[in-house]
């Protein structure tokens, strides 16, 4: 198995290359973000308290995102991998990945994060809430405020991996096929190893 983190703040491109990478690689697209908007979709009591807390931009509790991910692994015992995108996001979390994927004999491979300066994620955000329909990028506020979260909360997750010699950053900003072709460039060498 290889399994991949893509790390980074709110609009640095995980999503968007995250949906490039595992087209190439055959890797199963972990997002936490994207099953919490489904829930909220469909309006289910979990979806309904996590939209209160997101629309603030805001975390969602740790115990409701390990149990998506524990589900979600659970789901896709064949997977060559995974892709974990916007999780984990605190220390808790990251230490519930490494448990659950001990418990399939596996782990992480490498954790690569996407450094973009601040003034241009505001500006990526906010032109996608005009279209997008999600509520926590429409207002600026919000946006500062997932990004105070990301630095309090998120910031010492780089650290933990940091420690673990698994974490490595590439420069987010440029056109999406330039961060692409970067990001295969450190896989390809990752999954030599
Ligand atoms: P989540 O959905 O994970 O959002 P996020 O991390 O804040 O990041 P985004 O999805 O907004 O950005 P992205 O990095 O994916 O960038 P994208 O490719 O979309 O989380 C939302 C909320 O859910 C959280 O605030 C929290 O409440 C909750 N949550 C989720 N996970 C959680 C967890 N583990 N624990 C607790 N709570 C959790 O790109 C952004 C925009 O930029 C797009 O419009 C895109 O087209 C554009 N763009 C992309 N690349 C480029 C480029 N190279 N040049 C120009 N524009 C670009
Ligand atoms: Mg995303």
């Amino acid at each position: 198995m290889f399994n991949l983190i893509l790390f980074g703040p709110p609009g640095s491109g995980k999503g968007t290359q995250s949906d490039k990478l595992v087209g190439k690689y055959g890797l199963i697209h972990l997002s936490t973000g994207n099953l919490l908007r489904e829930e909220i979709a469909e309006k289910t009591p979990l979806g309904i308290e996590a939209k209160s807390l997101m629309d603030k931009g805001q975390l969602v509790p740790d115990e409701v995102v390990i149990g998506m991910i524990d589900s979600s692994l659970e789901h896709h015992k064949d997977a060559k991998g995974f892709l974990f995108d916007g999780f984990p996001r605190t220390i808790a979390q990251a230490r519930a990945l490494d448990k659950l994927l001990e418990l399939k004999k596996t782990g992480i491979n490498t954790v690569i994060s996407l450094d973009v300066g601040e003034e241009e994620l505001i500006q990526r955000l906010l032109n996608r809430g005009k279209t997008s329909g999600r509520s926590d990028d429409t207002d600026e506020i919000v946006i500062r405020k997932r990004f105070a979260v990301y630095n309090n909360e998120t910031t010492p997750v780089a650290e933990y991996y940091k420690k673990a010699r698994k974490f490595q950053s590439v420069k987010g900003e440029g056109t999406v096929d330039e961060i692409f072709e970067t990001l295969c460039r450190v896989m390809d060498k990752k999954m030599k190893q």
